[in-house]
């Protein structure tokens, strides 16, 4: 029996689940998680890191780490670490392949196929780039599917017997996203989507950084944006800040050491509270109302109509996420399904109803309907056209073919005729936006129809036809009516859609790469080194071993409380090596090279 895994590929967080019996399942990776970060390095030696090991090096080694490579994709940037290139579609191939090699040995058996979620509000390019990044990682993309769709499908399973209409608001790390729903019968019936493809808890974070920085150059009158280490150190305690004063009033931030100045080494430490934070990002949380009511006039659903609000991704947990929330809606958000996990849950019910798993989802015998989700295209899609008004010329201008927010699959065709006298080809430029001009719109790709018999301005029609599949891709057909030439433009073969060629590079490469890593699949979790040895196992063991080497020799000299506290972190680190503990080796280790150089 084949299984089909659904994969919620996130910004921060990436997981893949199964169906399990008529269950979605989630299946954790080789350190026992079931988030694994969304992060790939590169450690000393060359060999590939991907998730938790990866994370562990990003502040170590910040320029031989990615992280956030989602918010890339679709893009034709190059990405380097360290001394190699890669596209985004590579990286994001890297997380999928560590997703699906960690499917295998917990499933035992192969697995080629897999349903990948993306946020509604991605372009056909990131959608496109996603799937490649699919097939690079060797699995077959059954599907790409919308996040809040695939979170209602695992909030769905749960509340088959209702007849209500859900919003579900999906805030993670990198994307925004909401979607209207309304379901009943076991039909979950998407209504609208709108969202941000560049708003999350990585820009909340980027705003904390920047007032430590600015504090820090308030202080200390130096300023720390280029330095890519202190910035990495930053963003970590910042992260973490934001996590803990989601449940605390306030927490205390505190990084030693965090650069030098005449004096000897400086530290950051500054209490930093839930209101202080709600300033700082007051603006970006209330951002998230307005594609809200985008999505409730496109549902043409009043706030008051929407019996239930589904909390999904991480960032959904910050308090003044709910808070605006209750405010909009007059009701407490639902917690029920977990944030982290909804998505690939949904994936997995997704790739379920695929895989034809018969009664799946029903609650056994009276209840067999199962269930099913329709979707829909979240933005306008249309060419550029000249329009004609009086004896003006418009050039520039937006023709929508489908308009947003149409449930999917749907095709629909529009007749353009010529607009100047001997016109012997049409330039058609297909854009996504709501603008009447294209230049505010999202361009997706152009081709010329050529060949068309030369007469008098809008003597020949022409008719494009755009279909808009389940997944989210176009297709765009023309057929000159005159002749009865028809093309196909094909969004493969706009700029930064690899070729086939390049695609079969690309995953001989990425497998290569991935089989080469370190450690191999049946090594412990290596330990890691903060002072620079790299994590492959040897190394850093090698570096840890070094800088105790030299702390043994240093605490000999020294007496007292110096003595007693170096002597204190030696054999904290020694005991975080034994037990092969990356995270406190890193930390320990840093703790113990700036102690080291305190003590001069
Ligand atoms: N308790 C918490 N309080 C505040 N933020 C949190 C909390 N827990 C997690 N986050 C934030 O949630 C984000 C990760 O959420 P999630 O895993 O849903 O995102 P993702 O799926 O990786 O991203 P995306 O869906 O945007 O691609 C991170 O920015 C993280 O800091
Ligand atoms: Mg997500």
């Amino acid at each position: 029996m084949s299984t089909i895994v659904g994969i919620d590929l996130g910004t921060t967080n990436s997981l893949v689940a199964y169906i399990k019996g008529d269950r979605p399942e989630i299946i954790p990776n080789e350190q026992g998680k079931r988030l694994t970060p969304s992060v790939v390095a590169l450690d000393k030696t060359g060999k590939l890191h991907v998730g938790e090991t990866a994370k562990n090096q990003l502040i170590a080694m910040p320029e031989r780490t990615i992280a956030e490579v989602k918010r890339l994709m679709g893009t034709s940037r190059k990405i380097r670490i360290a001394d190699r290139e890669y596209t985004p579609q590579e990286v994001s191939g890297f997380i999928l392949r560590k997703l699906k090699d960690d499917a295998e040995r917990t499933l035992g058996h192969k697995i080629e196929e897999a349903v990948i979620t993306v946020p509604a509000y991605f372009t056909d390019a990131q959608r496109q780039a996603t799937k490649d990044a699919g097939e690079l990682a060797g699995f077959k993309v059954e599907r790409i599917l919308n996040e809040p769709t695939a979170a209602a499908l695992a909030y769905g399973l749960d509340h088959l017997d209702k007849e209500q209409y859900i919003l579900v608001y999906d805030l993670g790390g990198g994307t925004f996203d909401v979607s209207v729903l309304e379901m009943f019968e076991g039909v979950l019936d998407v209504k609208a989507s709108a969202g941000n493809n560049a708003l999350g808890g990585s820009d909340f974070d980027r705003r904390i950084v920047d007032f430590l920085v600015k504090q820090f150059e308030r202080d200390h009158g130096i300023d720390l944006s280029r330095d890519i280490r202190a910035m990495a150190r930053m963003k970590g305690a910042a992260e973490q800040a934001k996590h803990e004063i989601s449940t605390l009033d306030t927490t205390s931030i505190l990084l030693p050491f965090l650069a030098t100045a005449g004096a000897g080494p400086l530290s950051l430490e500054c209490e930093f509270s839930r209101e202080q934070f709600e300033l700082l990002v007051d603006d970006l949380i209330r951002s998230t109302l307005e594609p809200i009511e985008k999505a409730l006039h496109d549902a043409k659903l009043a706030p008051e109509q929407i019996h239930e609000v589904v909390l999904v991704g991480g960032s959904s947990r910050i308090p003044l996420v709910q808070r605006i929330l209750v405010e909009k809606f007059g009701k407490e958000p639902k917690r029920g399904v977990n944030p982290d996990e909804a998505i690939a849950l949904g994936a997995a019910v997704q790739a379920g109803i695929k895989a034809g798993a018969g009664s799946f989802g029903s609650k056994g015998g009276e209840d067999a309907r199962g269930i099913m989700i329709t979707d829909v295209c979240p933005y306008t899609l249309g060419v550029e056209v000249v329009a004609t008004s009086g004896f003006q010329k418009m050039s520039g201008m937006f023709s929508a073919i489908i308009q947003r927010n149409s449930t999917i699959p749907v095709s629909r065709t529009e007749t353009y005729s010529t607009t100047a006298d001997g016109q012997s080809h049409v330039d058609i430029k297909v854009y996504q936006g709501e603008s009447r001009l294209v230049k505010n719109n999202t361009f997706i790709d152009q081709y010329t129809i050529d060949g068309i018999p030369q007469g008098g301005a809008g003597s020949e029609r022409i008719n494009v036809t755009f279909t808009y599949d389940v997944n989210g891709i176009l297709q765009v057909r023309t057929k000159v009516l005159s002749t009865g030439k028809e093309a196909t433009l094909t969004i493969e073969r706009s700029a930064e859609r690899m070729s086939e060629a390049e695609r079969k590079v690309a995953r001989d490469r990425v497998e290569k790469e991935w089989t080469l890593r370190l450690p191999p699949p049946s090594a412990p979790m290596a330990p890691m080194s903060a002072t620079g040895s790299g994590p492959g196992a040897g190394a850093a063991e090698g570096g840890v071993k070094a800088i105790v080497a030299s702390a043994e020799r240093r605490a000999k000299e020294l007496t007292g409380e110096p003595r007693a506290k170096l002597e204190d972190l030696i054999l904290q680190l020694k005991r975080a090596v034994a037990r092969g503990e990356a995270m406190d080796i890193v930390r320990l280790d840093e703790e113990l090279t700036n102690f080291l150089f305190e003590l001069g």
